[in-house]
């Protein structure tokens, strides 16, 4: 018996498989019901009482051992088909999750598809800006508060390096490198050092409108508001202007649209008016366009301006601006219908 075992442990011990399929057979042979070890542990039973302890150990050493070889074995097989077969260990298990559009990035592209039928092209600028583009090409005036420390970040105790605080400083790059006609829209992200609350951060996105030709008027500004407030909040939308002051614009206007939640009837998120705030706007100011290069006596323009996150808002009701910049998944998995 004794020698019996022996022989099977050193042929457990050298044991080799080129494949999974001829490991399976090997475990078959020894060890399952009717393999050659199952048969030690039958003969067994015919052991002299003597030599069952001696025996028995053996016996059990053997079992362990040609368990432990096939293990090894295995792993080995699946550590190579693994390989073989390219498969990425690192990747998420299924069902891998999608990802949606931010819900800035839904009314952002909104709203330039909306101007861009209207013939408006796309134009960018950068962040990082100087004074000139920021403020005083757009008339400015030296102590506007806007200026102030308050508002502005500026970079490194520099006057003229700053983040720039509105999108309108695209404008004013468009209109230095080109002549009339120009048909822009710029949408952008925009920096201003406010104490950061549920209504307010220090950064959020706008979206300039330029329009500067021949005999532009504040009709065709007023007409354009109009297509931009059916095709963005429904086909009953009203809208209203009231008197405002921008530097850059003369006149200067507010639009309110009809309250997209109460139909116009009043509630509690147009405080019982019926009408909201959404963007200003006017006539490109004579200064800004000799400012930038553009004859005002042969041109006149208009300009429109709006905060992304206002119209944001007033769609989805994102009741706390920090919730966009939070980058909370279940927050943004809300909007995946509207993608
Ligand atoms: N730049 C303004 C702001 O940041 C928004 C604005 C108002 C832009 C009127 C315009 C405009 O072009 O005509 O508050």
């Amino acid at each position: 018996m004794i020698d019996k075992i022996n022989a099977l442990l050193r042929e457990v011990e050298n044991m080799k498989a080129a494949d999974a399929e001829e490991l399976e057979s090997l475990r078959i042979k020894y060890l399952s019901k009717k393999g050659e070890i199952s048969a030690l542990f039958n003969d067994f039973r015919n052991v002299a009482a003597e030599q069952k302890r001696e025996v028995g150990k053996y016996l059990n050493e053997l079992k362990e051992k040609a368990q432990n070889k096939i293990n090894e074995l295995r792993e080995s097989f699946d550590n190579v088909q693994t390989a073989d077969a390219g498969i990425d260990l690192t990747r998420t298990a299924y069902p891998i999750g999608l990802g949606t559009r931010h819900p800035l990035s839904i009314v952002k592209k909104e709203i330039c598809d909306i101007f861009n039928r209207l013939g408006f092209s796309i134009a960018e600028g950068p962040e990082i800006e100087d004074d000139w583009h920021v403020f005083t090409a757009l008339n400015f005036a030296e102590d506007h508060p806007a200026r102030d420390m308050q508002d502005t970040f500026f970079i490194q105790h520099n006057p003229d390096v700053l983040l720039r605080t509105h999108t309108s400083s695209v404008q004013t790059r468009v209109m230095e490198k080109n002549q009339p006609p120009i048909r822009i829209i710029c949408p952008g992200r925009v920096y201003r050092n406010e104490a950061i609350s549920y209504r307010a951060h220090c950064f959020f996105h706008q979206v300039e409108g330029l329009y500067i030709d021949k005999n532009v008027s504040f009709a065709d500004l007023k007409q354009a508001l109009l297509f931009f407030a059916k095709e963005m909040f429904g086909a009953d939308t009203k809208i209203r202007l009231r008197p405002s002051y921008f530097p850059f614009t003369e006149p200067s206007a507010e639009m309110d649209i009809s309250c997209n939640l109460c139909g116009g009837k009043g509630c509690a998120f147009c405080k019982h008016t019926g009408w909201v705030e959404i963007l200003g706007c006017g006539m490109v100011d004579p200064n800004v366009l000799d400012n930038c290069g553009i004859d005002s006596k042969i041109y006149s323009g208009y300009a429109l301006g709006m905060g992304i996150e206002r119209i944001t808002n007033l769609k989805f009701q994102v009741k706390d601006l920090r919730m966009f910049s939070e980058n909370d998944i279940r927050f943004l998995k809300e909007f995946e219908s509207a993608n």
